[in-house]
């Protein structure tokens, strides 16, 4: 009888044992859905909010095919499918980045869907909301009256100088998509949209040039150029997560970790200072760069350097013109783009033309880590002290003319003097 009572017992204990355990792995089970779910839910709402390609190319190709817009890339993005979009890089929502396959041709699609840096003479240096509406120029509008109408603005931008008509006439020659020698009104919309864009610009004022990717072709304001393979310069994308936990010490050594060796740095390195030298006083103008982060830039697998980034590269006519006209209370009410700074006037509570450091210092700073990680130790202390000395200069270029371009010269036959000997030169 006692036995039969302690064997019911253990029965009992043994059942309600069981039972908490398939209670608790039905709660783990549930626990484990719901977090996935979740997980799963936030990064298709993520990528729906950020990747907005088909949004682009169904506005495009609508003007294109109500004849309002013209471009290299129109018919093979609306009618062919022979360009089309592939992964989307977009890290904001109203600028949509994604890889492109266009025939053998790998290219990066760049399609602005809200803000766009749309500022002119007497208009205040703000994004404006505004998406291309491709009202300019107007049915009517001659041949001259366009080529007019795009050398004020280029004058606005770049100032006025000498080969004005010479870069009017190549951004006549781009907006000319179909090169019948002839600019018809839906090309000439999409050549006025395009120009409000910094980048596009750039690419047009350095084309030729080695150190922005090539402009591979255009819709409207969409444009199509050569991909980047290695982009960013450098730094881990980490899901935000994981990011709230890494202090920022911690992060910046991370972000160092996957670089390439040290002369491979010092050759993109170099690349830097000649896209430097290449819009300090170039042949159309000034420009200055106000984004000057790691991710603005990357590399071909020779280890030359392409900017990747043209939104915040303005020409310096533009900028003083607009930085004049902005209101301030004080000094950090004068910045544009990420790092481009000028003083505050606080008795007239208007900014000030001068930019506080020229593109050279900038850039010294912003990539010193970079740079002098990994360098041999031999060079260390001379390497440190000429990037001190350049992320030191003050001032606009203009001003020290003299000390600018000796640094310059110095940091790079510097570089250049210690890779010429290896194989990355
Ligand atoms: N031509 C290119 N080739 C390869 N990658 C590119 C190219 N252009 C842009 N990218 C990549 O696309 C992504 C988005 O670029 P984008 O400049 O819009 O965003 P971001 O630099 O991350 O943010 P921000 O808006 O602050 O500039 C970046 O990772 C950039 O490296
Ligand atoms: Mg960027």
């Amino acid at each position: 009888m006692q036995r039969n009572r302690n064997t019911s017992v253990m029965q009992f204990a043994l059942n309600a044992r069981l039972s908490y355990i398939r209670v608790k792995y039905l709660f783990l089970m549930w626990l484990v859905v719901f977090v996935g779910s979740w997980v799963v839910y936030v990064q298709y709402s993520t990528y729906s909010e950020l990747c907005r390609g088909q949004e682009c190319k169904t506005i495009i190709c609508d003007k294109y095919s109500q004849g309002i817009i013209d471009g290299s890339a129109c018919s093979n993005l609306c009618e062919e499918s022979s360009l089309y979009f592939r992964r989307c890089l977009s890290t904001k929502p109203n600028n949509q980045v994604y890889t492109s396959s266009w025939g053998d041709q790998y290219g990066v699609i760049k399609c602005q869907l809200g803000d766009v840096l749309h500022y002119e003479l007497g208009e205040e240096m703000e994004p404006k909301k505004e998406i291309a509406l491709f009202d300019k120029p107007t049915r009517g509008t001659s041949v001259e009256k366009f080529k007019e109408m795009v050398a004020s603005l280029l004058k606005a931008k770049v100032g006025d100088q000498a080969y004005l008509s010479s870069l009017v006439a190549l951004i006549l020659s781009v907006a000319d998509s179909n090169k019948d020698g002839h600019i018809s009104l839906p090309e000439a919309k999409s050549a006025w949209a395009l120009l409000q864009h910094n980048e596009v610009l750039l690419a047009v004022v350095l084309q030729g040039r080695e150190h922005t990717p090539r402009l591979l072709g255009f819709c409207g304001d969409l444009y199509v150029v050569e991909h980047v393979p290695h982009a960013p310069l450098y730094g881990l994308s980490l899901p935000w997560p994981m990011e709230l936990w890494i202090p920022t010490g911690m992060r910046l050594s991370m972000d160092q970790w996957f670089t390439p060796s040290w002369p491979r740095k010092a050759k993109i390195f170099i690349g830097l200072l000649e896209l430097i030298e290449d819009i300090f006083h170039g042949t159309f103008g000034s420009f200055l760069m106000c984004d000057m982060r790691a991710s603005t830039f990357g590399y071909n697998d020779r280890y030359d350097l392409r900017l990747v980034d043209g939104r915040y590269v303005v020409a310096e006519e533009a900028f003083k013109q607009a930085m004049i006209l902005q209101r301030c209370e004080e000094d950090e009410d004068c910045v544009y783009g990420v790092d481009c700074r000028t003083a505050c006037d606080r008795a007239e509570h208007r900014c000030m033309a001068e930019l506080a450091q020229p593109n050279l210092a900038r850039a010294c700073g912003a990539l010193k880590d970079y740079l002098l990680r990994g360098a041999p130790f031999h060079l260390q202390e001379e390497l440190r002290k000429q990037l001190y000395a350049c992320s030191a200069l003050k001032g606009s270029a203009e001003q020290m003319e003299m000390e600018h371009s000796l640094i310059l010269n110095h940091l790079k036959t510097f570089l250049w003097k210690q890779i010429s000997h290896t194989n990355d030169s």
